[in-house]
């Protein structure tokens, strides 16, 4: 048991490129953890950051190219966003066997039936359309989570609202272990964006509940430009306000959704919304200014990922330094979860 000092680990599935959603809900805090600038009682000891193509292969066996080239693109997105390779260890999960180890022991503590009533996951295998034939490993990757987060004995985990009811089954299990083979495992805590903030959960830009690269309704951190401004000139906003004197809706209104999270203008904003309100601004006047935020912030993350991108090389010698030193901690606790469960046979 460790509680003196905290442990922090995130992770991306990489099935694709990151989007705005991803950066607002997790990309975010990391960094700001990262760089010191949000307080923690302890100290923090060590930051993992983990590419999660294990779990991304559970709903895409069929696909391991994807998932694959996906690896290089989520590690530069967040390369480029301003994760250190010297302050972040990032790694493959994949290359770190005792996770495969520990979810193994950890599928004896929880029930098919317990797994079935997580609601990430219920609404995860509705979106995929999986029904019954929901792959095994998919059904269990909170199963897998909760090893990803305990192999490593991490106890902070930013991630987005979406992922509270995988870190609590991640609880679950650390406690029902604990019980089971003696303490090993501490609490888990989620740092999550704000309660009901913008950023907990993104919409995409049709309006629809979640930016996801799925529904097609994503913005990229590497989209170009041109892209980024067809992207907002198409965004949903109120579809009854039809002449530029109608009074507007701002609630649900998607531009404004975006620049309340990304405009640092807020005062600006909020005259924008009441005249909208009164009626007489036009929806192309606000695409134009949210078309333009977007783009400052994106431009030198986009430029830095493009010169990154350039070596290739490069970021799998960060991973592979990166796993080199995951492994030995995840070496560590997989003795002691051995010995604990009574199976450390030849010492
Ligand atoms: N499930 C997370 C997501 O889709 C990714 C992930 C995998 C993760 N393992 C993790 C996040 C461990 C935090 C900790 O965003």
């Amino acid at each position: 048991m460790r509680n003196t000092e905290d442990r922090v680990l995130t992770g991306d599935r990489p099935t694709g490129k990151l989007h705005l959603g991803h950066f607002a809900g997790s990309i975010q805090n990391r960094l700001k953890i990262q760089n010191g600038e949000l307080k923690f009682k302890n100290p923090i000891e060590q930051i993992f950051y983990m590419v999660a193509d294990v779990q991304a292969l559970t709903d895409n066996a069929d696909n391991p190219e994807k998932v694959r080239s996906s690896v290089l693109e989520v590690a530069l997105d967040n390369l480029a966003c301003g994760m250190n390779p010297k302050k972040t260890t990032m790694f493959i999960q994949s290359q770190v066997p005792e996770i495969a180890e520990l979810t193994i022991f950890f599928l004896n503590l929880v029930t098919v039936s317990r797994l079935k009533q997580n609601p990430t996951v219920k609404t995860e295998i509705k979106q995929k359309g999986f029904g019954e034939n929901v792959p095994a490993g998919f059904l269990a990757y909170p199963v897998s989570q909760a090893a990803d987060i305990l192999t490593f004995k991490a106890n902070l985990i930013p991630v987005g609202e979406d992922q509270k009811p995988v870190i609590e089954q991640a609880n679950e299990l650390g406690a029902k272990f604990n019980s089971m083979y003696g303490e090993t495992f501490s609490y888990i805590t989620p740092l999550l964006p704000p309660k009901n903030s913008p950023e907990s959960r993104m919409p995409g830009i049709d309006g629809k509940a979640k930016m996801s690269k799925s529904l097609g309704n994503a913005i990229f951190l590497a989209d170009s430009e041109k892209e980024i401004e067809q992207k907002v000139m198409q965004m949903y906003t109120d579809p009854s306000h039809i002449h530029l004197a109608d009074p507007g809706e701002v609630k649900g209104n998607v531009v404004f959704t975006y620049l309340d999270v990304f405009d640092p203008k807020k005062k600006e904003v909020a005259e924008l919304k009441k005249q909208y309100k009164k009626g007489g601004l036009g929806d192309v006047v606000l695409k134009k200014r949210l078309a333009a935020v977007l783009n400052e912030m994106l431009m030198p993350i986009r430029e830095r990922r493009e010169e990154l991108a350039r070596n290739p090389k490069h970021i799998m010698d960060i991973l592979e330094a990166g796993t080199k030193e995951a492994r030995h901690t995840a070496k560590a606790t997989l003795a002691e979860v051995r010995e604990h469960m009574k199976i450390d046979y030849f010492g």
